[in-house]
């Protein structure tokens, strides 16, 4: 590019001597050449590098880890041209990621899930807020930031799993119920440090207030005399095989199982299970928000757009069994664990009740 200046301010200079002399002549005649040489070079790598700048893109960094969500990812790509790059962390890593690269981050799209994760990212200064009429529309109150940091993307219960086998599933219809006597010995929890827990004991936090969460912790933790499980797929196993009579899971791992996404054992496994879907139910989300530092800021919010859309919510919730923004997930699977009522707490509001239950939690003794 310099040499092309170089010898287009030669060849005007030459030009505009008055002179003819030969040396003058041949002197414009090298500078002729020399800048449609260096033209001709340099256009094509300067095009391409102007097109490489002007390309679409987003990048996505995702706690999100379902290899299902590259398809709607696809489908954007199709529809608008913006090329998605997918990062995918697990959500706790992600966020200390992002607090750690600061300004050098290259994210602009961040997705969590749960509202211990959206909320917490939202806290540690690492999204923006920005507005959008198409989320405002799409996305209800209840599952979105109301600083405009994060919108709710699919939605997720925490439901009851039973053994009939070895509990009475007539007995247990909501939370509260896991802090009978009758159930001593046979309930069994994730650990305490999971978010999907925290989330729950938060919501129940909203609900009934601090008395009567400690009151139901106390009696639900004492009914526990198992390790506590590392996941929920693990606690899911421990119910079929009857190791527990009932326990705490995310309702999508259940039905993963039943369509036998993990294989034929862990399908079979979850025939034996009762799902029990508490009334009014504990909804999460999934959720997403513009990064701090995004460089491709129009086309970030364009894909949270896309993705909070009926077609983007249904397209992200269908293959993972989550359900969509709006109605229910349309899989045989989920029409048999039928629908649910959310329990009118916002995300939002999980967020802020986080810290009080684990604190709660850990003195009912909740490990
Ligand atoms: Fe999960």
């Amino acid at each position: 590019m310099i040499a092309c200046v170089l010898f287009l301010i030669v060849f005007y200079k030459v030009n505009s001597i008055q002179s003819r002399g030969y040396q003058v002549e041949k002197l414009r005649k090298i500078s002729l050449i020399g800048s449609t040489l260096a033209l001709a070079f340099i256009s094509p790598s300067f095009l391409a590098d102007s097109q490489g700048a002007f390309a679409r893109e987003v990048r996505v960094f995702s706690g999100r880890h379902y290899n299902t969500d590259k398809k709607i990812y696809k489908k954007f790509n199709d529809e608008t041209g913006i090329k998605v790059r997918l990062f995918e962390t697990t959500g706790i890593s992600l966020v200390e990621k992002l607090k750690r690269e600061g300004k050098n981050s290259q994210a602009d799209l961040i997705l969590l899930v749960d509202a211990a994760r959206i909320n917490k990212a939202a806290k540690e200064g690492l999204l923006q807020s920005f507005s959008s009429a198409k989320l405002d529309r799409e996305v209800p109150a209840e599952y979105k930031d109301p600083k405009g940091r994060w919108y709710g993307l699919t939605r997720r219960l925490r439901v009851i799993i039973a053994n009939p086998k070895i509990v009475d599933i007539k007995k247990i219809r909501t939370y509260s119920d896991l802090a009978d006597p009758s159930l001593k010995g046979k309930v069994c929890l994730r650990k305490r440090k999971n978010v999907y827990n925290q989330s729950l004991v938060a919501g129940q936090l909203v609900l009934r207030g601090k008395e009567q969460t400690k009151a139901w912790l106390r009696g639900m933790i004492s009914n526990v005399t198992q390790p506590y499980f590392p996941g929920d797929i693990s606690l899911a196993r421990a119910v079929a095989q009857g190791g527990c009579g009932v326990g705490i899971v995310n309702h999508y791992y259940v039905a993963r199982m039943l369509a036998g996404v993990n294989g034929v054992k862990d399908r079979e496994m979850a025939q034996k299970l009762s799902v029990i879907t508490p009334n009014p139910a504990h909804v999460n989300v999934s959720a997403g928000g513009l990064a701090k530092f995004a460089t491709n800021k129009k086309e970030a919010i364009q894909l949270l757009e896309y993705l909070a859309s009926p077609n983007g919510s249904s397209g992200l919730a269908g293959p993972t069994f989550e359900h969509p923004l709006r109605g229910f997930g349309g899989s045989r699977i989920l029409k048999k664990f039928g629908t649910f009522k959310p329990d009118g707490v916002t995300i939002s509001q999980l967020g802020e009740a986080n810290g009080t239950a684990i604190k709660l939690m850990t003195q009912s003794g909740w490990k």
